[in-house]
């Protein structure tokens, strides 16, 4: 049910299903390779640290999506159109769309997040910020196929805005299908703006994930804090390390916690022996070239309309229409 709570603000919460970090955690560290899923890295500490690795030198995606965005808002906004519902699934703290909030108009923005007194604070301040703006926030799973709340907004041209590299996060299957969920929602006349890491150097994507205050590598030990504080396992910090590298064959970089100290770990009933030099798989970020990602966005349906690019051919968003 809808809960009214404002005159331009809608919130509504469809109740989405709650996955088991336990369960999640004892099936990951019995697989090999052992694997925990990303998303259990945003517990609030998590989130602040994440907050932190895009404050960072060497983290280049966040400021640089940012300046593309910002350098080039007028085409941006000629995509979008005004008058679309502007949908954000994932939309976490929605900072980057206020650059687009600011200059376009849109009859709603409706961010999609999972978390759901979150995304209420979040709502609440953008509807205090843009006095003019509407806010339609959903509470939902957008891994998930979606339903958008509110049928009497039907009919309306729906853009999404997907940014961060969160595409990269996706198996490149996954992403497909997610690409598909979002062709399927914004119809014929909607599309999609995206921002997709691209390939390059190694060594810049290594340095970006490895930064020298160790930010990135307290956020990746910090699942490790999370098991021990949350599921009482008895994880010994001094025996991992964060290890973060480009694999140029799978074009993705891949961050894992590698154990540097045989160790027993139980997590309740559950006993797992970590050998020394094993290790823990905890994200995948893919990196795509504009060609990689065509194919991706045409094999969802989606018709890549404009492209832009920051001068250091750092990082890239699309216009996909559908
Ligand atoms: N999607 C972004 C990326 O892959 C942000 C991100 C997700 C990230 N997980 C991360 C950044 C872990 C650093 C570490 O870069």
């Amino acid at each position: 049910m809808p809960s009214i709570t404002g005159e331009r603000l809608l919130f509504h919460d469809m109740k989405p299903e709650q996955s088991s970090f336990y369960e999640d955690t004892i099936k990951g560290l019995n697989c090999r390779p052992r694997s925990i899923p990303p998303k259990y890295f945003y517990d609030e500490h998590g989130s602040r640290l994440f907050d932190a690795i895009c404050e960072t030198p060497e983290y280049y995606p966040t400021r640089t999506e940012i300046a593309i965005i910002k350098d080039n808002i007028d085409e941006i906004c000629e995509c979008l159109g005004e008058d679309c519902i502007l949908i954000e699934p994932g939309s976490g703290a929605s900072k980057k769309v206020r650059v687009l909030l600011d200059a376009l108009n849109p009859h709603a923005y409706m961010p999609l997040d999972i978390s759901s007194d979150y995304l209420y604070a979040i709502a609440r301040d953008l509807v205090s910020e843009y006095p003019e703006l509407r806010v339609i926030a959903a509470c939902l799973d957008f891994t998930a196929p979606i339903t958008l709340p509110g049928h009497s907004e039907h009919g309306r041209r729906i853009e999404a805005f997907f940014p961060g590299s969160s595409i990269g996060n996706f198996e490149p299957a996954d992403a497909l299908v997610f690409l598909n969920n979002i062709h399927n929602l914004v119809e014929k006349d909607g599309g999609l703006l995206i921002g997709v890491d691209l390939k390059k150097d190694p060594s810049i994507i290594n340095k970006a994930y490895n930064d020298e205050q160790g930010i990135t590598a307290q956020f990746n030990m910090n699942i490790l804090a999370r098991m021990n504080r949350e599921l009482k396992a008895n994880f010994d910090f001094d025996c991992f390390e964060h290890r973060a590298s480009y694999n140029e064959a799978l074009g993705r970089l891949e961050m894992h916690l590698l154990c540097t100290n045989s160790q027993i770990v139980n997590i309740e009933n559950n006993k797992f022996k970590f050998k020394k030099g094993e290790s823990i798989h905890t994200e995948n970020s893919y990196k795509y070239s504009v060609t990689d990602f065509y194919s991706l966005a045409e094999e969802a349906g989606f018709n890549p309309q404009q492209t832009w690019i920051d001068k250091n051919e750092l990082f890239s968003i699309h216009y996909l229409k559908a």
